[in-house]
């Protein structure tokens, strides 16, 4: 989703602002722009498309200026065009916005009144000309003030102004922005993953608040124009060259990654020598929690739907999920003695953040499951449980999802244990099966040459569906959200014994349905439900896990077995081959696997 980049510098800044613009690729954009200060000058330079495209612009145009903005744009107000990309301008002040203004309609009706005059569609030139109009009678910082008033919705700013040369301006109100500090230089960035080529040293705007940056000089104040004092903070160095390596995309990489990622995770939380799982500094009492609440959105959220299976089967808790655009909207009953878990591989989600907040706002235990620890929910979450796979850039997420389900397995069990609803045999061998997952992740990623063989019969279709009861049901929704989200076909999760309720109606002759069917106690009930869409005409492709048994089915058009292991684990391991299949069938197409259409790695609007 957009992201903003601002520099201001004794230096030219084109190239780092383009540096930091690469780095927001991974959010998924369709257009791009810089602005720059130059000689009392305005200029802009701006295009549909990537930043390769803007890059090449730039050298047509040589733009120049110690003080810049960047942006990458996904469109909300506007088609994606050149004209609507970001940095919107006028003769006094340029701007790039991240987020949503709610009231742009009312407020370019005033503006026109006024004389102002409209290029674009979005609702960021607003801004541009509220402020224009502001300065006429305000000095800058209550034009600010004013401005930020008069805006509904939700935004991240930045902005450079004709008659304030060497500053740049930036606002929060909903979508995360940072500060960063260098040598006779400050930036401004949607994210410090942005910022990360030019500094550790972070800071981070928090809602309603804006700053002042000038090359030697950042200040920071609140919504009424007050001063206030930030931490500096200093990030780590880790995994800061991160690429592709011989990988053709992050997502292949990012697929193969599994074994390593989960090996460290399993690591950061659990004692080997003692066979214990350390969570430590757990701010609530296990006996002052009854209830769970389970919150997310997009593969997050069937990470909470799969932990809500291992909460009810560890625990004697009451469990609850909920999609957090719906949860932050809803008259919620919030109970004391419940633990609200909040899971974004990013951290930024807005849904999840406006969630988290109302939670906060309640007086509620609120924890999160993150992927970045330095985001917004991990910081305003009462407890951070982070989940150890290092940055994720494919916008389909993989790693983080398995990341995401070794956490809250983890977090069940110590809770399940410290609540004295599982005994402390079966809790160490659970822990001790957690020793084992990663080498039966590497084994079951040998199923690749079997994936790469029946994803051609995904290619070009009217459409599939994804089936499995119990453990298994989480992990079809997930199968057929990834389908979807990277080869663009109708893909739908069901549950295996729903499809008699209506689903049946959609099965036609050779049409491919998968079945996650483990020999779990689920097993021979789905391999029923199996029959039923075969004997209708589906060709089924059937994930399941070794086993001595045969299975007892006939007509199966192909199958898939993982490696064999616990009925709560096999969960991480039938996920690998949804993943491969889904991404085999988007490279056939020919498909941007790392960023396909439409969708953003990180949701900062809502
Ligand atoms: C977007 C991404 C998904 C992700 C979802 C939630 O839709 O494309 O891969 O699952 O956001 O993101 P989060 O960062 O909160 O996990």
């Amino acid at each position: 989703m957009c992201g903003i980049v601002g520099i201001t510098s004794n230096k030219q800044v084109i190239s780092p602002i383009i540096n930091s613009l690469r780095k927001l690729e991974y959010r998924g954009y369709d257009s791009a722009g810089i602005a720059t200060l130059n000689q009392g000058f305005i200029n802009e330079v701006k295009c549909e498309g990537r930043v390769n495209a803007l890059e090449k612009n730039l050298l047509k145009s040589k733009l120049e200026g110690t003080v810049g903005i960047g942006h990458v744009r996904w469109a909300t107000h506007g088609a994606p065009s050149t004209i609507n990309a970001h940095p919107h301008s006028s003769e006094k002040v340029s701007v790039v916005h991240n987020g949503i203004i709610e009231n742009s309609t009312i407020l370019k009706k005033f503006l026109i009144k006024k004389g102002h005059k409209f290029k674009s569609q979005t609702d960021t030139e607003v801004i541009v000309h509220l402020i224009t109009e502001y300065l006429k009678k305000n000095d800058l910082k209550k034009t600010i003030i004013k401005v930020l008033k008069k805006l509904h919705g939700s935004f991240a700013l930045g902005i450079i102004f004709k008659d304030y040369p060497d500053m740049i301006v930036g606002a929060r109100r909903g979508s995360p922005l940072a500060v960063g500090y260098g040598p006779n230089e400050n930036y401004l960035g949607s994210d410090s993953y942005a910022l990360k080529t030019m500094t550790n040293k972070i800071s981070y705007l928090n809602d309603g608040e804006f700053c002042i940056l000038k090359n030697n000089s950042v200040e920071f104040f609140n919504d009424i124009g007050n001063k206030i004092n930030k931490k500096i903070l200093e990030l780590s160095e880790n995994n800061e060259n991160y690429d592709k390596g011989d990988f053709k995309h992050f997502m292949a990489k990012e697929i193969e990654e599994q074994p390593v990622t989960i090996k460290n995770c399993v690591k950061e939380y659990v004692d080997k020598i003692n066979n214990d799982i350390n969570i430590f500094n757990f701010p609530w009492k296990v006996n002052e929690i009854s209830s769970i609440v389970l919150i997310g959105c997009g593969t997050a959220f069937h990470s909470c739907l799969m932990a809500k299976y291992w909460f009810e089967n560890f625990t004697t808790l009451d469990v609850s999920v909920d999609i957090a655009s719906e949860f932050r909207y809803r008259k919620n009953k919030f109970k004391k003695d419940a633990l609200y878990v909040f899971v974004s591989q990013s951290g930024e989600t807005a849904d999840t953040y406006a969630s988290l907040d109302l939670c906060n706002k309640n007086k509620m235990k609120t924890c999160s499951i993150v992927n970045v620890v330095e985001s917004s929910i991990a910081r305003d979450s009462k407890f951070v449980l982070p989940i150890h796979c290092g940055p994720e850039i494919g916008v389909a997420s993989t790693k983080a999802f398995l990341g995401q389900m070794l956490v809250l397995y983890i977090l069940s069990l110590k809770i399940s244990f410290m609540r004295k609803d599982i005994d402390k045999e079966t809790y160490v061998n659970k822990i001790k099966s957690l020793f084992t997952l990663s080498d039966l992740i590497k084994k079951t990623l040998e199923t690749d040459s079997k994936t790469q063989l029946v994803c051609n019969s995904f290619v070009d279709i009217k459409g599939s569906m994804f089936l499995g009861r119990g453990y298994s049901y989480p992990i079809a929704l997930e199968g057929a959200l990834k389908l979807k989200e990277l080869s663009y076909v109708h893909a739908e999760g069901y549950p295996a014994g729903e499809m008699k309720h209506g689903p049946l109606a959609l099965i036609e002759e050779g049409m491919p349905v998968v079945v996650i069917a483990p020999r779990d106690e689920y097993y021979t009930k789905t391999i029923s439900n199996m029959q039923e869409v075969i004997a209708r005409g589906a060709k089924v492709l059937l994930i399941t896990n070794k086993s001595k048994d045969e299975i007892y089915s006939e007509n199966i058009w192909e199958y898939i077995e993982v490696e064999n292991t616990t009925d709560d684990l096999l969960p991480f391991l039938i996920t690998i081959p949804l993943q491969k299949l889904a991404y085999y069938s988007a490279l056939k197409k020919g498909y941007d696997i790392d960023k396909p259409r439409n969708l953003a790695k990180s949701v900062t609007v809502e």
